[in-house]
Formats: C-alpha cells, sequence, structure tokens
C-alpha cells in the first residue's frame, strides 16, 4: 500500500501544502553510505565516483524533462484535432550540466552537497515553450495549471512586469512525478513560457551578454535593451491585434 502524507514546504517567502503519496524530496535517489561521495566539488573531480552517483540523478531529471514535454505535446495534438491555431510554436529543453550545478551552488553560497542541490535548485530540468501571440502564454499556462498531477511551486510574471532590462516570460517551477528506479519523486522543472518575439529578445541580449568585449566595455546597455525590448513588443503586439481581428471574423 503506498503511503499519503501530508507536507509542508517552504518555497521562498510560501508554505506549500501538498498531499502526496512518496517523498518530495527530490533526493531520494542519492545513494547513502560510505562508498558515495556527496561533495559535489569532489564529486566533479572523480570521475568514476561522478558518474555512478550523477548519472541516474540527472536521469531522473531528464526524465521530468520528457515529461513535461510529453505534456506539452498532447497539447499541441489537441489544438491540432480540434482544427484550431496551436498556441505552441516549439519546445527548447535543457538539462544542467554537473559542472554547471557546482557553478550555482557556489554562486547562491550553498553548501556543495547532490543533496542540497536537489532540493534548492530549480532548474536542474528547463523546458521552455515558445509560443506565437503573447495570449498564447496564459492559454499554456492553463493548461498545464490544470493538470492535478502536477505542482506549481512558484510562478514569476516578467510578462506583466518585466524585468529592468527589459527581459519578459512567464516562469513557472512545476514538479512532475516520474517513476524512476522503483520509486515515485516530484521533480522540479523550470518552465519558460514566453513569444516569439521575446524569445528573440532574449536569445539575442544573452547572446550580447556572454560576450567578452561586452564587459569589457563596462558600459550599462540597460537602458539601450530596454528601448529594443519596447520596440519589438510594440511590432508583436501591432500583429497579435492582426491575428484577434481576424479570429473573431
Ligand atoms: P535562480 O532561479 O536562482 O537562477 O534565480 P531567479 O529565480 O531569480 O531567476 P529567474 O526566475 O528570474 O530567471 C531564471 C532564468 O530565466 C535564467 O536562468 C534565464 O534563463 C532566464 N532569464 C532571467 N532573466 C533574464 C534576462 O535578463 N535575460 C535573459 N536572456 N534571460 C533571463
Ligand atoms: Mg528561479
Amino acid at each position: 500500500m503506498k503511503k499519503t502524507t501530508k507536507e509542508t514546504i517552504n518555497i521562498g517567502a510560501n508554505d506549500v501544502t501538498y498531499e502526496h503519496e512518496e517523498s518530495m524530496e527530490v533526493g531520494g535517489l542519492i545513494p547513502i553510505g560510505n562508498t558515495y561521495v556527496d561533495s559535489m566539488e569532489q564529486i566533479v573531480n572523480m570521475k568514476d565516483q561522478f558518474s555512478q552517483t550523477m548519472d541516474p540523478i540527472l536521469c531522473m531529471y531528464n526524465a521530468a524533462m520528457n515529461a513535461t514535454t510529453a505534456r506539452l505535446d498532447i497539447i499541441k495534438d489537441e489544438f491540432r484535432f480540434r482544427n484550431l491555431r496551436c498556441p505552441i510554436h516549439h519546445i527548447d529543453t535543457r538539462l544542467k550540466s554537473a559542472e554547471s550545478i557546482l557553478g550555482k551552488l557556489q554562486k547562491k553560497d550553498l553548501d556543495l552537497t547532490l543533496t542540497v542541490a536537489c532540493n534548492n535548485i530549480y532548474d536542474i530540468a528547463g523546458v521552455r515553450v515558445v509560443t506565437p501571440y503573447v495570449k498564447d502564454i496564459y492559454v499554456v499556462r492553463d493548461r498545464i495549471e490544470a493538470q492535478d498531477d502536477i505542482y506549481i511551486m512558484e510562478e514569476k510574471d516578467y510578462v506583466e512586469t518585466p524585468k529592468r532590462n527589459g527581459y519578459r516570460s512567464l516562469h513557472l517551477i512545476i514538479r512532475i512525478p516520474v517513476y524512476f528506479m522503483g520509486k515515485k519523486q516530484l521533480v522540479p522543472v523550470e518552465l519558460q513560457i514566453r513569444s516569439l518575439a521575446m524569445d528573440l529578445w532574449a536569445s539575442l541580449e544573452h547572446d550580447l551578454k556572454y560576450k567578452n568585449l561586452y564587459k569589457e566595455s563596462g558600459i550599462d546597455f540597460t537602458a539601450k535593451l530596454y528601448e529594443c525590448s519596447r520596440l519589438i513588443y510594440e511590432a508583436e503586439d501591432q500583429m497579435e491585434k492582426i491575428n484577434d481581428l481576424l479570429e473573431d471574423e
């Protein structure tokens, strides 16, 4: 028989109570005992131990990423089947590497252990949904939120309230059930939902930000980037209005 537990998890400022059948701890797959090393720093330097310990964890996050994509594909299929315009243009996925998980732990000044990583870093599995129009972002969000085995841990709406540099996107941290190696885990996935125009701006801004010349210039381009985003979104808004007129006909 499966055990049903009620658990209150502290996520940022909010306490969230979930009723669920297995542990919410994602670290359940981390081998416990002296044979393995839990320290991320040691792990990245120790190839054998590294793959023994890290592979099943990343496999689990990979499964969560695929499970999320499968849910999104079903949404796409439904719209296609109903002969309706699809609110999903395309889907991108990425799995954080062990090195990058370690880097994030260091940046956040957290203990360099896998347990801490699994319970504090929520974007190990990342899924990005790119929609044709802004209104589609909320169609996709509502479809995901309506699925009662997916838990929403966090929602940040940078569409309503863009960042200072002009970044816009809707971010959800969801927990999706994954059955892996005889266990059920509710694995966190970062879901970014944004329009094609938002994705264009974010991709170019990301490209610029990681160029050495940008860092070395010492110039603050925030206002310039914000202006670019305003122009892109103005054009997007005009095109969405044309689409609204056509869809209303
Ligand atoms: P962490 O989750 O701890 O990384 O920080 P956070 O919760 O403050 O991050 P946030 O939800 O604001 O952003 C998470 C992700 O969104 C980043 O890893 C990026 O992929 C994307 N993102 C956020 N801000 C920007 C931005 O200004 N430009 C671009 N290109 N991407 C951004
Ligand atoms: Mg975050």
